[in-house]
């Protein structure tokens, strides 16, 4: 019997098999369709008991030319049904060959009723022969549900700053807010959006920390802001700090997990707060990057220690969530 254990173990580790009920950091992910889960660098809206999680779809299939994001429900955050690719767009205007559209984030507009979604743009400029990031540009896509076609409204510089990686957060009060990387400041914007989430209203606070992957929650009465280094697509060792409002002062800049583990091979995305009848339960969301196969690359989910101003990444281990009760298994 004991061997039998170790098996499934071993197998459960190595991606072989999936076990039920719990989330596994870097396992073979699927949706209900048996297919590898495509939502990379992507962030969770919760409707009600529903959570619908957007990414960047990176698979095989696209045609060429074009950029996705897809779009998956659950309600125990292990199993997810895929529901639409919700973006499949050429290029938007003014964009040139070798573009990219990164690290969706999708809010709901209390107010309009609709969804608006703000991604990473990037590119060379239309006709430049040119490669690499160099339009540093925000877009912004509408849908009126959920998981419709979102369609794209335009790309800008949000405050006209250059802005690659984005990250979004809701406050308990309803404002919206985006959090920007942008090279030439050497650090990273957290902007307010416009009532109608169409645009940015004010710059918030600049932090003089060059972070990208950023991604804030408010618990306990303090915001934990966190992101990575510059470090492309290897991982390095995401960092976390605190304020008690979001215009600062913020604490100093504190490692995530131990340093040599490089927040354990990934990259923050999103914290994905899960507020059930008896516990908070903060969730770190990370990517573990395959840039060679990136259809293939995984996704490092865990919750985090926090309270009083400090914040842990634990090491992965398969994990659940009873998320009505919001108590970690
Ligand atoms: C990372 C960034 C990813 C992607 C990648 C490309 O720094 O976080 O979203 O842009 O670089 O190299």
């Amino acid at each position: 019997m004991k061997r039998l254990f170790g098996l499934v173990f071993l197998l459960v580790a190595a991606g072989v098999v999936r076990a039920e009920g719990v989330i596994e950091p870097g396992g073979k992910w699927v949706d209900d369709r048996g297919e590898l889960i495509q939502a990379h660098g992507g962030g969770i809206l919760q409707m009600g008991d529903t959570y619908y999680w957007f990414g960047e779809d990176r698979s095989k299939d696209i045609a060429k030319d074009h950029r996705g994001v897809a779009c998956y429900s659950s309600t125990d955050l292990v199993h997810w049904v895929f529901r639409k690719r919700v973006v499949d767009s050429g290029r938007p205007e003014g964009v040139g060959e070798h573009w990219v559209l990164e690290r969706p984030k999708v809010f709901h507009n209390e107010k309009t009723g609709k969804f608006v979604m703000y991604m990473h743009i990037d590119g060379p400029p239309a006709g430049s022969s040119e490669e690499g990031y160099i339009l540093a540009r925000g877009g912004v896509a509408v849908s009126d549900t959920v998981d419709g076609e979102y369609k794209m409204v335009g790309t800008f510089r949000p405050l006209g700053e250059e802005s690659r990686d984005i990250g979004g957060f809701v406050d308990d009060d309803g404002a919206a807010y985006l959090i920007f990387e942008s090279r030439p400041t050497g650090g990273f914007f957290i902007a307010k959006l416009l009532e109608d989430y169409l645009s940015v209203e004010k710059k918030v606070c600049f932090i003089k920390k060059p972070l990208e992957g950023g991604a804030l929650v408010h618990y306990e009465g303090l915001y934990y802001v966190i992101g990575s280094k510059l470090s492309g697509w290897a991982p390095n060792a995401n960092v976390y700090a605190t304020a008690e409002r979001l215009e600062g002062p913020w604490s100093e800049f504190k490692d995530l997990a131990p340093r040599e583990a490089k927040t354990y091979g990934s990259q923050s995305t999103f914290l994905l707060k899960v507020v059930g009848k008896e516990k908070t339960t903060v969730v770190f969301m990370g990517d573990l990057w395959k840039p060679k196969e990136l259809w293939d690359s995984r996704y490092f989910w865990m919750p985090v220690e926090i309270g009083g101003g400090r914040m842990g990444v634990p090491a992965p281990r398969a994990w659940g969530i009873e998320v009505g009760s919001g108590v970690v298994k």
